[in-house]
């Protein structure tokens, strides 16, 4: 069983926090989701307008509730600087998903693994004992992300991804485990 969390909990590794997102936040979200790599790269709506990140607050709320992801804001000295989630949480099978995105102008300062790591370490904390992530075959800087934040490239999904052009690619999978598998 996974141990869902009575709210989403903040989370620190040095100058980096990973906490629940607040509505104040959702300023910095829009603007941030302009960046035309993040709009490529992941799946955020395209265009991105003020109210999306309006929903995306609400969404990631709904989602905390449903047992199904749960959201973080990184923040660095009280600024948003990215946003990391666990999300398609299969309880049964104790596997999720991490996503993540950093604002353009906080990039290479290592704060996507080492927010990565806090994500995923928490989620081996309350139970899941696989977390995985998919990344387009040229993201190449994700896929370092994931490297150094201690995953395992695991497979080729073939045809596994739809570009924003529409045309379907392949996807590359990694992983991470428990050094240890909490049974609850
Ligand atoms: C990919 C992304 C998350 C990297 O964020 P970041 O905070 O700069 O990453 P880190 O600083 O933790 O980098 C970790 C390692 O990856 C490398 N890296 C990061 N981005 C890279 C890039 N574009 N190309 C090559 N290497 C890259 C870093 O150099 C570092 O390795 P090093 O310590 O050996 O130098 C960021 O560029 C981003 O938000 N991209 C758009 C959204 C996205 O791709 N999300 C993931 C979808 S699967």
């Amino acid at each position: 069983m996974i141990s869902w969390p009575s709210s989403v909990p903040t989370l620190m590794d040095g100058e980096l926090m990973l906490r629940p997102w607040a509505e104040s936040d959702m300023d910095s979200v829009f603007e941030i989701c302009q960046d035309p790599t993040i709009q490529l790269l992941t799946t955020v709506p395209v265009p991105y307008e003020r109210s999306t990140a309006d929903d995306f607050f609400v969404h990631q709320a709904r989602g905390f509730d449903l047992q199904d992801s749960i959201s973080f804001a990184g923040i660095v000295n009280g600024e948003v600087v990215g946003s990391f989630a666990l999300h398609h949480c299969i309880h049964f099978d104790h596997f999720c998903e991490l996503g993540y995105w950093i604002a353009p102008d906080a990039r290479g300062h290592g704060y996507a693994h080492l927010g990565a790591k806090l994500a995923t370490s928490f989620a081996f904390s309350i139970g899941f004992r696989r977390v995985q992530a998919v990344t387009l075959p040229e993201n190449v800087g994700s896929q370092k992300v994931l490297l150094k934040a201690g995953f395992e490239m695991e497979t080729v999904l073939r045809q596994g991804m739809t570009r924003r052009d529409g045309t379907q690619t392949d996807a590359v999978m990694f992983a991470k485990f428990p050094e240890v598998i909490v049974e609850m």
